[in-house]
């Protein structure tokens, strides 16, 4: 058997865990561990209130960050094989843990094999794990607009292939040319974006696939071109969204309103429950005051829900994804 990479609360001789047996069983847990490398980062009972943007929520079972494709395959197939859920966490920004925490396996890319970005002509090659933020710096460096858009959205590449994340008028599918991802059963895929279903804020094929990497493509531009976009974008937003912990927007923009126009209109900016607050800065957004929990922020999200219903007859649909036990 590999060694694990250590952690405190990693046991490499079992699966036991202080209160009783491993979630998923000891086969379960020594199958999981069994083909990790020391590269691969392994982890029990970890916080995931740490790990999301929004900062509440309670603990994965099971935590990796795979070193290799070959890991995350195994990682998939042993999930499979033991029925196991598992959730894909890029930087974990759109997301809403609930304090019960996540029962099965939890996986990042964060591992610099997923990380990488490179760049090619015109082209960017990266990693699902790489942060947008980086990618859009990699882009101004190797002098290619178009991304600029990516600068201010606190996610991975990944993560914003799922979501088709959006900023500043742009998608994340507007820049991609292709993308790899794995199935459940751990088998690679290459596909062309245009060849990818992709709507507002979703792409589904991502929903039950695990996106590993994109290419992104970017225009020919003076240097300075593009620092001065990436200027004004992060100005915009600096400008009109909160600075303290939040998930990003709560909800999606219904068609006829904006969402956080809507939430403003209705005199909910400032309304708490706990440390969760409708933001002063924008409508749309929840941040955390700093001990909000997530039954704070949910109990939150259905005062706006209900409001918006009864008193505009609008039916807000979340953007933010919500998982986990109560
Ligand atoms: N507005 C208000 N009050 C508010 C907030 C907004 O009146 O409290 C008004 C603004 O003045 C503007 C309109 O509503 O006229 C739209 O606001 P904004 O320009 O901030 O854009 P948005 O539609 O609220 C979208 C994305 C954001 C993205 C921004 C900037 C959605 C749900 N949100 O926000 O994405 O950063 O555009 O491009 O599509 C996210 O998805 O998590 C997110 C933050």
């Amino acid at each position: 058997m590999n060694q694990l990479h250590s952690a405190p609360d990693c046991s490499a001789s079992g699966g036991d865990r202080e209160g009783g047996p491993a979630p998923g069983g000891t086969e379960f847990f020594a199958e999981l561990t069994a083909g990790l490398s020391v590269a691969t980062v392994f982890r029990q009972n970890e916080s995931l209130a740490k790990r999301t943007t929004l900062r509440v929520g309670g603990s994965a079972d099971f935590y990796v960050e795979p070193a290799t494709e070959e890991e995350l395959a195994q990682v998939l197939q042993t999930c499979g094989r033991h029925r196991i859920p598992f959730v894909l966490l890029g930087r974990g920004s759109n997301l809403l843990v609930r304090d019960g925490g996540i029962r099965g396996v939890v996986i990042c890319l964060a591992h610099p094999h997923f990380s990488r970005i490179e760049i090619s002509g015109h082209r960017l090659l990266c990693g699902a794990g790489a942060k947008l933020k980086q990618v859009a710096t990699e882009a101004k460096r190797g002098q290619l607009t178009g991304l600029e858009f990516l600068e201010g959205i606190p996610g991975t590449v990944g993560g914003a292939l799922r979501m088709n994340a959006g900023a500043m008028d742009g998608w994340m599918f507007d820049v991609v040319e292709s993308l790899r991802y794995m199935d459940v059963n751990g088998q690679a895929h290459e596909e062309p974006a245009a060849a990818v279903k992709v709507e507002y804020r979703s792409c589904p094929l991502l929903k039950d696939n695990i996106a590993m990497g994109a290419v992104l493509k970017g225009h020919p531009a003076a240097r300075d071109v593009v620092e001065k976009r990436m200027k004004a974008f992060s100005q915009k937003r600096w400008d009109s969204q909160p600075a303290a912990p939040s998930a990003g927007c709560i909800f999606k923009n219904p068609g006829t309103i904006p969402a956080g126009r809507l939430i403003d209109e209705l005199g909910l900016k400032g309304a708490r429950v706990g440390d969760a607050m409708v933001s002063l800065e924008h409508g749309n957004f929840i941040i955390n005051e700093g001990h909000a929990s997530a039954k704070d922020v949910l109990e939150l999200i259905e005062t706006v829900r209900e409001q918006a219903k009864a008193k505009r007859g609008i039916e807000l649909e979340l953007e933010v994804q919500v998982i986990g036990d109560n």
